[in-house]
């Protein structure tokens, strides 16, 4: 059985004694997956009603389970200053996760409320064929090398989280041509891509690609994280924040 660690906000983590790290920051799994990623997603969110998000590698899922606490008080809001006329949004997922004994600790892991609440659907999907339909997102996860099925997904996506171990332990998976070139033929137009790392070889590859690219927010970490987008993004940062960057990087 895996070994969980719990984090400062009381979520629990896991460590990988193959790269010597843990799945999440130790300030908090879920603050996290929700500054890092859902935060950061949320003006995808507001925009659409149907957002398209490829989640990887999926983990144990808080990713996934922070995007849907940020799209439900978006409707939440809406609905209060709209009325019940708004369209009920909807998170479609697609995710790739290589290690089922993760997905299986999902499963096992006494969760203790809020999260309880918040994993219950996730708890079973093993059981369920590994999809999930429910009322506001669908979950399809695919469990494999996420090397092997980049190449063969052929759909467009508003968000992608990529959310691996470092590049330091794991360069194949930050891979200009193993990985961030399906990226951008996989992102639709006005679509984010978001990851943690501030890493200047995967900013470079990213721009290389064709990709623009700025900082996100520093959570737990000292150096922010990045988002890339098809077009220009307007928090780009300047030349010395840039050299800083470029100087601090521990990877
Ligand atoms: C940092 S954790 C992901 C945390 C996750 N996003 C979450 O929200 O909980 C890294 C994950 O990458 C998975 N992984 C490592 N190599 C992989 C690969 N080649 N393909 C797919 N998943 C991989 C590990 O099993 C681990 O679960």
């Amino acid at each position: 059985m895996i070994e969980f660690v719990k984090t400062k906000d009381g979520s629990p983590t896991i460590y990988d004694p193959e790269t010597g790290e843990h799945h999440h920051s130790l300030i908090g799994s879920y603050t996290e997956a929700r500054y890092k990623f859902a935060e950061v997603a949320r003006s995808i969110i507001q925009k659409k009603s149907r957002i398209n998000l490829l989640d990887l590698p999926f983990g144990l899922g808080y990713n996934l389970i922070a995007t849907l606490d940020v799209l439900r008080e978006v409707e939440n809001t809406s609905k209060k200053d709209n009325g019940n006329s708004v369209k009920q949004k909807f998170l479609e997922c697609v995710a790739v996760e290589k290690d089922r004994k993760v997905i299986e600790a999902i499963g096992y892991y006494p969760w203790q409320e809020p999260l309880k609440g918040k994993f219950v659907q996730l708890k079973n999907v093993l059981n369920e064929g590994n999809q999930i339909e429910a009322k506001d997102f669908s979950l399809n996860l695919i469990i494999d090398d996420l090397l092997l099925v980049l190449p063969k997904i052929h759909q467009s996506f508003d968000l992608i989280f990529y959310d691996p171990f470092s590049p330091k332990t794991s360069p194949d998976l930050w891979s200009r041509e193993k990985v961030l070139k399906f990226f951008y033929e996989l992102l639709a137009p006005g679509g984010l891509l978001i990851t943690y790392t501030a890493s200047n070889k995967v900013r470079k590859g990213l721009q290389e690609v064709g990709f623009y690219i700025a900082p996100s927010v520093a959570v737990g970490r000292k150096m922010p994280g990045t988002i890339a987008s098809k077009e220009p993004l307007e928090a780009s940062f300047s030349e010395e924040t840039f050299e800083k960057i470029q100087k601090a990087s521990s990877y």
